[in-house]
């Protein structure tokens, strides 16, 4: 097998620019990739860009190089295609067939993944036309990654840049790996990650070791098999996953508060953070001293909300899928089935903990537990691959 073939479809935004870089990501990870842009993104990039970046012609018409049936063949050699930036008029073409250039035809001949990454101004992006054609490519199995929130073109802000060229590359090779229609389709997922930090003073706070790979993993697989995805994230120092809107929080309350929020028309929630089971009784508002010849006072801590049991016991939703995740120093199976028992969660994703185990790596081993007694070992690999095995158990419980 050849190396993976890809289409990088740009349409005419200014994000077209950071098609550049998503386009050195793809070669540079061994894919072969044949950009078709669309006459207007030309006015953009240059078509010399797109051919010396990508080893390819890269034409915008399906007039030129005539006898190798371009229209045709270059949708149905790739194993995936990616529009970015993706227009409203690009959007509107591809929900309605239209194939007046070499891109919409591409897209009517292409039977492998497509992968949309719109870029628009935010009223654009609201408009009902806009709306309902992103409904339609979402219904017919293609990935439409929400845009990021921040500075547009000018001086506006709001909905519609174009997610950072890295975290939409992450999505195609998720998608590419799975090479299968977006099974999370129209499911909206609500995921925990990192860990809370419980203030004492205003400089001091009783936290953990999580990192919020493993949540932001999740988000990563979620929005690639096609889910809206609400990553609540918990004081993580990681690049936003393309396509998830992202609420930050610090505390368990606050969390629990944004969880709860999002919950409420969710058709899962995975709760991976490490969310604090007990916060200091008192917030010294003012930084506490040491005082010379005296014992430090004892710190008196309360529980904290457990946001996983709540959310199982009161579910938003019928047939809501509640996942938790639980690290475990010893006895891990027994104290994870009694866990899962305790929380009443659908599924419990154990793992081992310890010294250089799982917190801050790349990676990660676990058993997935299921209430209705099934166990289901996922070995030593990437955290996208744990995430992945959770997301096939989800899938087949909300089928
Ligand atoms: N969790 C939660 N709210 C809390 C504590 C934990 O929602 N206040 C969730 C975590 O997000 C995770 C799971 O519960 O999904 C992990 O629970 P853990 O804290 O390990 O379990 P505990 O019930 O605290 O068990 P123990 O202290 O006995 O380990």
């Amino acid at each position: 097998m050849g190396n993976p073939k890809v289409v990088l479809g740009v349409s005419g935004g200014i994000a077209a620019y950071k098609a550049c870089e998503l386009l050195r990501r793809l070669t540079e990870s061994g894919h072969d990739v044949r950009v078709v842009p669309t006459a207007s993104a030309l006015n953009f990039v240059g078509e010399a860009t797109w051919a010396a970046l990508s080893g390819h012609p890269a034409g915008t018409e399906v007039w030129e190089t005539v006898h190798e049936v371009p229209h045709v063949r270059i949708g149905q050699a790739a194993d995936l295609v990616v529009v970015a930036p993706a227009t409203a008029d690009m959007l509107a073409k591809a929900a309605h067939g239209l194939a007046d250039d070499l891109l919409t035809n591409t897209l009517l001949t292409a039977r492998c993944p497509v992968v949309f990454a719109p870029a628009m101004h935010t009223e654009m992006w609201e408009h009902p036309a806009t709306r309902e054609n992103v409904a339609t490519l979402r219904r017919r199995g293609s990935v439409v990654i929400e845009p990021a929130v921040g500075r547009l073109t000018g001086k506006d802000t709001g909905k519609g840049r174009l997610p950072d060229p890295e975290e939409i590359f992450e999505v195609c090779r998720a998608v590419l790996a799975r090479g299968t229609a977006a099974d999370l389709a129209g499911r909206h997922v609500v995921i925990s990650a990192g860990g809370t930090r419980e203030p004492l003073d205003p400089v001091r706070f009783l936290g953990n070791r999580s990192s919020g790979k493993q949540g932001y993993a999740l988000a990563r697989t979620a929005v690639a098999r096609g889910a809206r995805v609400t990553l609540v994230a918990a004081n993580t120092a990681l690049p936003d996953p393309a396509g998830a809107d992202v609420v930050r929080v610090g505390t368990a309350v606050q969390l629990r508060e944004a969880v709860l929020k999002a919950a409420a028309d969710a058709d899962v929630v995975v709760m991976a953070a490490a969310v604090a089971d007990f916060r200091p009784a008192e917030y010294a508002t003012g930084k506490i001293k040491k005082q010379e010849g005296r014992e430090p006072a004892p710190v008196a801590l309360v529980r904290n909300p457990d946001v996983l049991a709540e959310v199982s016991a009161d579910r938003a939703r019928a047939g809501q899928v509640v996942v938790g995740f639980a690290a475990e120093t010893d006895d891990v199976l027994a104290n994870g089935r009694a866990k899962l028992r305790r929380k009443g969660c659908d599924l419990l994703v154990v793992n081992e903990v310890g010294e250089n185990k799982t917190f801050g790596s790349e990676e990660n081993e676990a058993v997935i537990l299921a209430s209705d007694g099934a166990e289901l070992p996922i070995p030593y690999g990437p955290k996208e691959a744990l995430a992945d095995a959770v997301w096939d158990q989800v899938a087949a419980r909300l089928a």
